[in-house]
């Protein structure tokens, strides 16, 4: 089954309100005549709005990069899944290693402030639930630290996080999701994992998908592969049969980089 590339950048916390509609504008322009790839831009909460609305009735879709599972209530800083559908967010990113607690960066300072936000699997696989409720796919990461990968237990790693992020769905839900390979050493290092690796890797997570959901939300669903993807390592990485688009952060900011990137999956 010919599956369609989805290219997301995840601006994380970059991009006021002006850069971020100056950006949108300049992909917008950059992008109108790439067809059959799905371009996805995921700004920070406080451009969302805007986005929006510089996206009516454009290609680009527009994703966040985190919800709450409860729709509504007395919870003072979080933001509901209904809130994100009802300014037209198609997709969210949910259990980035940013916001899961597994860091496994060598700063010892900058892993404790990172550790506060810790969320566990049973967060993402709530948040999963959640944003299906609301209508709208979440991009789940998934990744392995260096450790881990060192000590040979990348594809254990991997494999536990699918199965536990993803219980409970049905099998048309995962049919319908995207799943992002970050592994945590290649994200915003410049490190990138050599593309049969990465092949290998989504693999691995398509087959958790089959023993979970069967073949045909396996042969649906989108793997992604997110770190350190720039415009002269994307080519090599989108054409492996396994890889169905990429996540990407630091390269997502610059519209000449993130069009690159958008049309190397061509
Ligand atoms: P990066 O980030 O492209 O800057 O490595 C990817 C991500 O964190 O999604």
């Amino acid at each position: 089954m010919a599956r369609t590339s989805i290219i997301a950048g995840n601006w994380k916390m970059h991009k006021t309100v002006l850069e971020a509609v100056e950006l949108i504008n300049a992909l917008v322009d950059s992008t109108e005549r790439v067809e059959g790839v799905e371009i996805v831009v995921c700004p920070p909460f406080t451009a969302l709005y805007p986005a929006s609305q510089a996206l009516a009735g454009e290609h680009i879709k527009l994703g966040a990069q985190n919800l709450f599972w409860e729709e509504k209530g007395a919870w003072t800083s979080q933001i509901a899944p209904g809130m994100l559908k009802d300014i037209g967010c198609k997709y969210v990113i949910i259990g980035h290693s940013e916001t899961r607690g597994r860091f496994g960066t060598v700063d010892a300072e900058l892993e404790k402030v990172l550790s506060y936000f810790s969320e566990a699997d049973e967060t993402i696989n709530r948040k999963v639930k959640a944003a299906f409720r609301a209508g709208i796919t979440p991009i789940v990461c998934c990744g392995e630290l260096l450790e881990e990968r060192k000590g040979g237990k990348t594809d254990d790693v991997v494999r536990g996080q699918i199965e536990a992020d993803l219980a409970g769905m049905s099998s048309e839900q995962a049919a319908s999701l995207v799943i992002a390979y970050e592994p945590v050493w290649a994200i915003g290092t410049g490190e990138v994992c050599d593309a049969p690796e990465a092949n290998r890797v989504c693999g691995v997570i398509r087959e958790t998908v089959r023993e979970m959901f069967g073949s045909h939300a396996a042969e649906s669903v989108r793997v992604q592969y997110g770190g350190s993807v720039k415009p002269d390592n994307s080519r090599e990485l989108l054409h492996q049969p396994e890889i169905d688009g990429a996540l990407v952060g630091g390269a997502s900011l610059k519209a000449d980089d993130f069009t690159a990137i958008v049309k190397s999956a061509l």
